[in-house]
């Protein structure tokens, strides 16, 4: 299989994935609210901006020297040792190809080696099956329910 890696998310890296993005109807608990993606360079360059904060670590998901997906160590919360994980592949070209389980792997020993986590949780909408598989075969665990989405956690071994 190809191999991906992770990098951290540059300003050009964003372009690059955003220039290429679908959205996917499968993370929207109200389908109302989904709409196709249309890329804009200063609507990029917010996005980036936002997304340089302490208590966030994002990577791009990197094929080759192209990035095909964002994935994020979010809510970093260094007492508890706790951060939540998100992750969102480019477009379908990118997607079933073993790529997301591979990037969620990475992010977890990221989130426990480096960042010294104790444990990582994700959320994902009841019906996002494919989603709610994947974080499974990762090692998240399901650990709850809150409204249209389903808690997860994989605690570090
Ligand atoms: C969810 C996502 C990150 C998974 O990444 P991916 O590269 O597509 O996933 P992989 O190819 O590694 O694995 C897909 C697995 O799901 C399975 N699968 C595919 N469609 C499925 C479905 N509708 N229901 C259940 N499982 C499904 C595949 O068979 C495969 O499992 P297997 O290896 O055991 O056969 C990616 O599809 C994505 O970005 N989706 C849109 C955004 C999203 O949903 N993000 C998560 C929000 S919580």
């Amino acid at each position: 299989m190809e191999e991906i890696r992770l990098q951290i998310m540059t300003r050009p890296l964003c372009h690059a994935l955003f220039r290429g993005w679908e959205n996917d109807p499968a993370i929207y608990a109200d389908l109302s609210k989904f709409a196709p993606y249309r890329y804009g360079p200063e609507r990029v360059d917010r996005y980036f901006d936002r997304l340089q904060e302490p208590s966030r670590v994002v990577f791009a998901i990197m094929l080759g020297e192209k990035p095909i997906g964002e994935i994020q160590l979010k809510r970093i919360d260094r007492e508890k040792g706790e951060c939540v994980l998100s992750i969102h592949m480019q477009n379908d070209a990118v997607k079933g190809r073993g790529f997301g389980t591979a990037a969620e792997r990475m992010a977890l020993r990221y989130a426990f080696d480096t960042l010294g986590m104790r444990a990582v949780l994700a959320d994902c909408v009841r019906k996002n099956t494919r989603s709610r598989h994947v974080l499974e075969k990762a090692g998240f665990r399901p650990a709850g329910e809150e409204g249209d989405f389903i808690l997860f956690r994989c605690e570090r071994d």
